[in-house]
């Protein structure tokens, strides 16, 4: 857990809550969390799934790993610690657009449990919904895709402490929604998310 360093502040209430914003929009806040190895689908899913969001007037927005890390984490390696501090930013930064009434869509690789946990813990103490996908795909089938030719970097080397290859990936225990995105289709992976949305009574659409 991140130290509080500053002293003597105070945290302000506004008159505007995070019901009333809910009510604007026609629907409640809540963070989705995308788990999985480099190149599992976890921004494929999550592009796909703000798309059908938008088109039923739903509002989500999109944190992902690789922008994420070209602007307010861009002094952030891969070091544990760094992975650590990259998810607990992403963390609160996602808490806040669930108080804006928003839908955060967030995919990172986040390969440690502890680290997920910890934002789960804190979605969880603040009353807001908190959805852990684990997009479950083989080494072999993400390393096949390659997408960013970065398991090939890897093998060779050229990248060290590279998830999946000389770094672990700890697959979450207990996932709200488990997707197999080396076996499922893109549609069914994203009606798997909005049953639960629809479930959880999230969207009412
Ligand atoms: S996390 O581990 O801190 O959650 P994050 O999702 O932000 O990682 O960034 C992962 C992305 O950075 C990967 O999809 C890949 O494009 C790139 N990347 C570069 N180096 C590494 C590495 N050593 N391990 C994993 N991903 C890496």
């Amino acid at each position: 857990m991140a130290e509080q360093k500053a002293t003597n502040v105070h945290w302000h209430e506004g008159d505007i809550t995070r019901e009333h914003r809910e009510k604007l929009l026609g629907h409640k806040g809540a963070t989705l969390w995308f788990t999985g190895l480099s190149g599992s689908g976890k921004s494929t899913v999550a592009v796909e799934l703000e798309g059908i969001l938008h088109e039923m007037g739903i509002v989500s927005y999109r944190l992902d790993g690789d922008n994420v890390r070209m602007g307010i984490n861009k002094n952030l390696g891969f070091s544990a610690e760094d992975r650590a501090e990259n998810i607990r930013r992403i963390g609160e930064v996602a808490k806040l657009f669930v108080d804006s009434g928003q839908i955060a869509l967030s995919s990172f690789v986040s390969p440690y449990r502890a680290d997920r946990d910890q934002v789960r813990t804190l979605h969880q103490e603040a009353g807001m919904e908190f959805i852990e996908i684990f997009v479950d795909c083989s080494l072999e089938a993400a390393e096949a895709r390659d997408p960013k030719g970065l398991y090939k970097k890897a093998r060779a080397g050229e990248i060290k402490n590279f998830t999946g290859i000389d770094d672990p990936y700890e697959e979450p225990l207990n996932p709200e929604i488990h997707l197999h995105s080396d076996q499922q289709s893109l549609e069914e992976e994203v009606n798997e998310i909005l049953d639960m949305l629809r479930d959880r009574g999230i969207v009412n659409k």
